[in-house]
Formats: structure tokens, C-alpha cells, sequence
């Protein structure tokens, strides 16, 4: 049985499968047609117990161009607000003959316990479970870094080796931030954290990265540069950062950019909360990737529904993680 739960699971090969793979699937969107035969009549599930736009979009979309057959599952107006347990959800999707079930939830390791309960037999994706990981956000991310910083025909062996990836904001809450430290540090890149103390995780020591509270010191050092959103749903009202203090220090506007070398490209996973960490110039600016990210992201789901589903990759992700 073959799941996706964590970036931390991945091994430089199985990475660098799925990104190879992803780039045969862009092709198909370049086509007049953009559907392959590949999955028809298999049914993935898109489960989704918090709110998303792009990463739900996007699995539909990824499923749908390879044909197979999507339910789109809503926590909310579903019987779980009537207080449907996940087990009871799941056990209904698994007799309506799931193959894949693509979950986001609130709780950290709910995927896991998906993967792992036997109430499905069914792949388990992991679309975003709590602070703990994000794994294909991760990997649109190192696409969209491959395809700009790289070269589309980067191999095995040359994937962002050295390269200098900077992450800015709510790394207490993100996981985003957390798949995309264990992923790009398997693909050779250094990693460097930059949040007010305050929204930095205890024992960030044990992750292999650095941390700064300088952005200003750590901008022209920096090949990409990663902007987060303040999640203030995850915090208590107490501990908001103002506006104001907060996009003085940690916010990217259009002279910070200037402290970039020329070539550096600057990311956000989405939603970008404009004004707060990023500015209007700096979102909208041509080095800004944030909506060629979004288009990777469909090809990335794309190569991991491929692989779990049926594709015959020797290295298809495999292990779920821990417990988180
Ligand atoms: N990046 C991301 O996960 O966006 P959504 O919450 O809109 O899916």
C-alpha cells in the first residue's frame, strides 16, 4: 500500500521521480487536449475538512485530466458538522469504492491515522494536516524553484544543489514551512528560517536548517525567498502581531526585493494577505511566482496521483510518517 503523508518520507530519489514525472505532465497541459487515459475508472476523493482554494482546485483538476472519476467530500454541510466521526466518513468512502482519498483536516497526523486505521484501502494523500506538513505544496514548490533557479532538464544529482532558500513568517504554524524544510534539504538546498521569535517552533534547533531574525541580513543571500502568511485562525487573539510592526520587520515590499540578488525569485504558497507579509509592487512583480505555482501544482498532483494510482515508478512514495 503506497500513501503521501510527509515530505520528511522522501528519499532524493522518490523526489526527484515525482518531479520528473510532474514535468511529463506539464506537457499535457500543453496540449489541445489535456487528458490522459490513465486513471479511468478509478475514483479519488477529495476530503476536505478546512477551508482551500488551490490545493483542493488543484487535485480535482490533476484528477480529472487523468480521467479518473472525483468526489468532492466538504466537512462543512457534510453530517460531520452532526458529529460524524473521521472513522465513520471514512468507512462511508471506502463503500462507495475510494481509491485515493485526499485529505486536508485541522488535526496534525490525521492523514497518518487514515493510512495506518484499515478503514480504507485506498491511497491516503496528504493535502495539509494541521502545522505538521504540507508534502505537495513542498513539491510545487521545488518544481516551481527547479523550473526558475535550475533549468527544466535538472537531474538527479544537480536538483537545487547549494541552492539558498529563504522562509519567512509563521513557521510556528506551517506547514508549509516544515514540508518544505524536509523536502529542499533532501534536494541539496540550504534552508534559512526567518520569523519574530515569538512565531518561531521550540526545538527548531533539531531541523536541518538556520534560523534569522534579520530579513534585512539574510535578503542578499537568498536565490529564493519564500513569504508565509500570519495564520491568526491557529493563534490566540492576544498574540497577533499589528500590521503594522509586523510588515516593518518581516513584510516584503519593493525596496527589500532590491536587496535580492537579480536572478531570486520570490514565492507564497497562498493566500497572500497583501499589505501584511507581502506588498501589492512585490506580489505583482514579475519575479513573484506565486500563480506559476499554482499552475505547477496541478502537474505535481498530477505525478503523485500517477504514481500512487497507476504508475509503475520503482520509487512511488511509500512510508507514512510517525504519528505527529
Ligand atoms: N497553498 C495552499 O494550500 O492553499 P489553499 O489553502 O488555498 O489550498
Amino acid at each position: 500500500k503506497r500513501h503521501l503523508i510527509s515530505a520528511a518520507d522522501l528519499t532524493r530519489d522518490d523526489a526527484v521521480l515525482i518531479l520528473d514525472t510532474a514535468e511529463e505532465m506539464a506537457r499535457v497541459a500543453d496540449r489541445p487536449i489535456k487528458k490522459l487515459p490513465t486513471l479511468r475508472g478509478r475514483t479519488v476523493v477529495n476530503l476536505f475538512f478546512e477551508d482551500s482554494t488551490r490545493t483542493r482546485i488543484s487535485f480535482e483538476a490533476a484528477a480529472k485530466r487523468l480521467s479518473a472519476d472525483v468526489i468532492n467530500f466538504s466537512a462543512k454541510g457534510s453530517s460531520v458538522s452532526k458529529g460524524e466521526s473521521l472513522k465513520d466518513t471514512a468507512l462511508t468512502l471506502e463503500a462507495m469504492g475510494a481509491d485515493a482519498v485526499v485529505i486536508r483536516h485541522g488535526a496534525s497526523g490525521a492523514p497518518y491515522r487514515l493510512a495506518t486505521s484499515g478503514w480504507i484501502d485506498g491511497a491516503v494523500v496528504n493535502a495539509g494536516d494541521g502545522t505538521h506538513e504540507h508534502p505537495t505544496q513542498a513539491l510545487l514548490d521545488a518544481f516551481t524553484m527547479r523550473r526558475r533557479l535550475v533549468g527544466a532538464d535538472a537531474g538527479l544529482g544537480k536538483d537545487l544543489d547549494g541552492r539558498r532558500i529563504t522562509i519567512v513568517g509563521d513557521i510556528l504554524h506551517s506547514r508549509v514551512a516544515r514540508s518544505n524544510v524536509h523536502l529542499l534539504t533532501t534536494l541539496g538546498a540550504h534552508v534559512t528560517l526567518v520569523a519574530p521569535p515569538t512565531l518561531v517552533p521550540v526545538g527548531v534547533e533539531q531541523w536541518p536548517c538556520d534560523v534569522s531574525y534579520s530579513l534585512d541580513k539574510v535578503l542578499p543571500a537568498s536565490d529564493a525567498v519564500m513569504m508565509l502568511r500570519v495564520q491568526r485562525e491557529r493563534m490566540n487573539a492576544a498574540y497577533f502581531p499589528t500590521e503594522r510592526e509586523y510588515s516593518r520587520r518581516y513584510g516584503l515590499d519593493g525596496e527589500r526585493m532590491a536587496k535580492m540578488p537579480e536572478d531570486a525569485i520570490v514565492m507564497h504558497p497562498g493566500p497572500m494577505v497583501r499589505g501584511m507579509e507581502i506588498t501589492a509592487e512585490v506580489a505583482d512583480s514579475d519575479r513573484c511566482t506565486v500563480v506559476e505555482q499554482v499552475a505547477n501544482g496541478v502537474s505535481i498532483r498530477m505525478a503523485v496521483l500517477y504514481l500512487l494510482l497507476g504508475g509503475s515508478g520503482p520509487a512511488a512514495p511509500s512510508h507514512p510518517s510517525p504519528a505527529a
